[in-house]
């Protein structure tokens, strides 16, 4: 039986999971993770508090591993995340840094950790999150130091700390044609008119089942007929637990009908899942009573949602 790797490889698409260091020594976690998906994003490990927990004290030793890894076993890697408001250190959220202050400790931080992976992470979330649910830019100490224009600041010094990256704006319930999407259209079609370096959109795809947007292929489509790339970045369809078999179907349409969607649209490079197995998944720690939001299960075994995904990438 092939993978979904041996499928996504014969297609010329990525196919992702998100991985975390910490699990890499457990054998079934790293088998699943090398033998069916040929990308992987650090699902933490790359993320400012972790990298810089203190102002130039880099730490490399959980990102290393996960890049070592996909090295080891032929894997891309795309880089999560630069400038966000989340998982931030206090001495950045709470620096009291003035706008010149802030810019230099920003490109520091870009400029440092690009390089240290040019040549072997090709493609970066630059900015993660700049807008809010409310479809305006969401309050944090880089919007309120900088005005929105921190935005385009981080993507010119990711261009200049490795020319050779793509770089990419990332986000959720941005899946569909809804206000928050319209917000990032308008933004996008802004730093472009500007001169801006952008060279994608992410869309996170954290769902609930059922409720894939019908917009979705419409959506993908604006922002690639601007000359941008997409990815499904973060994809997960949590459920209510214990799952019921309808779900657990229903469940398996909705990821077929996300992965067919991205095949079908040229630009939408591929397809990431947030997660190897539903054991160690986001979804359970953050929403109360859900969970199952993967294609393979607590024990590692193949749920329905896995053999749509197989089906959707030409498996027979
Ligand atoms: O690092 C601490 C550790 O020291 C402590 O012992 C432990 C106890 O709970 O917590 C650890 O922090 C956890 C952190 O992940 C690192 O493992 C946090 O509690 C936990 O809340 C945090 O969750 C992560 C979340 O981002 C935080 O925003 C999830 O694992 C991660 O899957 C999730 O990923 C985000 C993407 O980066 C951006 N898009 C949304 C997506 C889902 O929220």
């Amino acid at each position: 039986e092939e993978t979904l790797r041996d499928l996504a490889d014969q297609r010329g698409v990525f196919m992702g999971t998100a991985l975390a260091s910490h699990r890499l020594g457990e054998a079934q976690y790293a088998e699943t993770a090398s033998a069916e998906f040929n990308s992987v994003t650090h699902e933490n490990d790359l993320k400012w508090e972790a990298v810089q927990p203190q102002r130039g004290q880099y730490s490399w030793a959980g990102a290393d591993r996960v890049v070592d890894f996909a090295e080891a076993n032929g894997q891309d890697v795309h880089g999560h995340t630069l400038v966000w408001h989340s998982q931030l250190p206090s001495w950045v959220s709470g620096g009291g840094f003035t706008a010149d202050e802030l810019l230099a400790v920003m490109d520091d931080h870009i400029s440092t950790t690009m390089g240290r992976y040019a040549g072997r992470i090709d493609t970066w979330d630059v900015v993660n999150e700049p807008i809010g649910d409310d479809a305006r830019f969401r309050d944090s100490v880089f919007h309120r130091t900088l005005g929105e224009d921190f935005v385009a600041e981080s993507l010119r010094m990711a261009r200049a700390a490795d020319p050779a990256a793509e770089l990419y704006i990332n986000d959720y319930s941005i899946d569909g044609v809804n206000a928050k999407s319209d917000a990032y259209y308008d933004l996008v079609v802004d730093l472009l008119d500007q001169g801006v370096p952008l060279d994608g959109i992410g869309f996170q795809s954290h769902l609930i089942v059922g409720q894939v947007p019908a917009s979705m292929r419409q959506n993908i489509e604006r922002f690639t007929d601007l000359g941008l790339k997409v990815r499904i970045t973060e994809l997960d369809i949590r459920m209510n637990v214990p799952a019921s078999q309808a779900d657990l179907e229903r469940q398996a349409d909705d990821y077929r009908e996300v992965v067919t969607t991205c095949l079908e649209v040229d630009g939408c490079t591929g397809v990431t899942v947030w997660g190897v197995t539903d054991a160690y998944s986001w979804v359970p720690d953050h929403f109360d009573g859900q969970g199952a939001a993967l294609p393979i299960d607590e024990s590692y075994q193949p749920k329905p949602a896995y053999w749509a995904v197989h089906e959707a990438l030409g498996g027979t």
